[in-house]
């Protein structure tokens, strides 16, 4: 049998949990669920506010939005991403300024995010790759200088931790994905968390097509006025319903995450052909979101290694190719953008499976045939 990248961790409580949705017969649009999903996550992440949405990128853009960024307006982001993180600026008109990344998280390089400000940059906006916390901290100072704003794109890193804060409460605002190879999902949706009233007030009203409204709109609407130009993009209650359920297991479920991920790097350990994600320092505490390593021959002994695992019945990916090199920028970006990090890094990585009921075995066999090919 062939093993799988990813499984969804779930179980009868995330059925229930749908299923007393549907049971109600009423409010599978908009209900109360919502706002009991959108508390737990920030008691769970100890944020003022949360905001859910239809997907993680749909959040990107009620962000850009809502911070009112536009056609002169650069934000930093990395390039080693899903390509949502760059699309974000560009929804509103604003510029991706792609910055390179750094070895040892995969996250922008502070250095490299320094000699990219100008007078146009608004904001800086890094990932953590793959539930590894980037040096978030570093560029927290760096924006706090330059007076600039920190988003975090955190959409694969609920619940990892920098010195014991998690990521998500270290910038401006943040968003996290719920999409279905993420640490809790919803299949799609996303939320963004912040301390900020009146971004939090922009969120909710750009989500519902620009409304205000008081009391609830199917039901009971008083004093509706719609103030600017909206979207529906909003999480329906089934989906908030199966993400209570799902941040119920969360805790277990990126301790199982850790015990796969502490196996591989067990196993691997002896390779010097190949580098395994291991946390920078004890600071940093990934959720392994994904577990990536690095074969560092680079592009040629990667790609053989993939076709290999691929004939041994396992599942691998590359992420991520440079986003900047689609065919979707050439018109909007410079032509000599240089990241030599990136470039050498999305050479080198490969995903292995890792998920949270992925059993020791499999761990075991997959370890053996790198071994066995290498
Ligand atoms: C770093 C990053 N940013 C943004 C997104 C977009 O999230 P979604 O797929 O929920 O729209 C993803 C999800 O794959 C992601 O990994």
């Amino acid at each position: 049998m062939d093993i799988p990248l990813f499984e969804i961790y779930w179980d009868e409580n995330d059925i229930q949990a749908v299923k007393e949705v549907i049971c109600s017969g009423m409010h599978w649009s908009s209900g109360e669920g919502i706002k009991k999903f959108e508390d737990q996550i920030s008691q769970y992440l100890d944020t003022k506010y949360c905001v859910t949405f239809n997907s993680g990128g749909t959040a990107l853009h009620s962000l850009m939005k809502a911070y009112d960024f536009g056609p002169r307006d650069e934000v930093i982001v990395p390039s080693f991403t899903f390509i949502a993180t760059a699309y974000a600026p560009m929804y509103v008109g604003a510029k991706p300024v792609f910055a390179d990344i750094e070895k040892e998280t995969f996250g922008l390089d502070p250095e490299d995010v320094k000699e990219r400000i100008t007078s146009k940059t608004k904001a800086i906006m890094p990932i953590h790759y793959g539930g590894m916390p980037c040096q978030i901290d570093e560029l927290k100072s760096i924006a706090d200088d330059n007076d600039l704003l920190l988003i975090e794109d955190a959409a694969e890193a609920l619940g990892a931790e920098l010195n014991g804060k998690k990521t998500g409460t270290f910038g401006d605002s943040a968003m996290f994905s719920f999409c279905h190879n993420k640490i809790i999902t919803t299949g799609e949706g996303g939320c963004v968390v912040t301390e900020d009233e009146d971004l939090y007030e922009k969120l909710k009203m750009f989500r519902s097509y620009g409304r205000t409204v008081n009391g609830d709109y199917f039901t009971n609407p008083e004093n509706i006025d719609y103030k600017e130009i909206g979207h529906n993009y909003r999480m329906s209650t089934f989906q908030a319903s199966l993400g209570l359920s799902q941040i119920g297991k969360i805790e277990k479920a990126i301790k199982l995450r850790n015990e796969r991920a502490d196996r591989y790097n067990r196993g691997l350990k002896d390779l010097d052909r190949i580098k395994t994600p291991l946390p920078p320092d004890d600071r940093y505490n990934s959720v392994y979101q994904m577990y990536t390593i690095r074969i560092l021959e680079g592009r040629k002994t990667r790609d053989d290694l993939m076709k290999f695992l691929k004939d041994e019945g396992i599942t691998t990916r590359i992420y991520f190719d440079p986003v900047h090199e689609y065919s979707v920028f050439k018109d909007f970006l410079d032509e000599d953008i240089e990241l030599p990090m990136t470039k050498k890094l999305s050479e080198q990585v490969i995903t292995l499976p890792l998920y949270p009921d992925i059993s020791e075995e499999n761990i075991d066999h997959i370890i053996d045939k790198i071994k066995k090919f290498f």
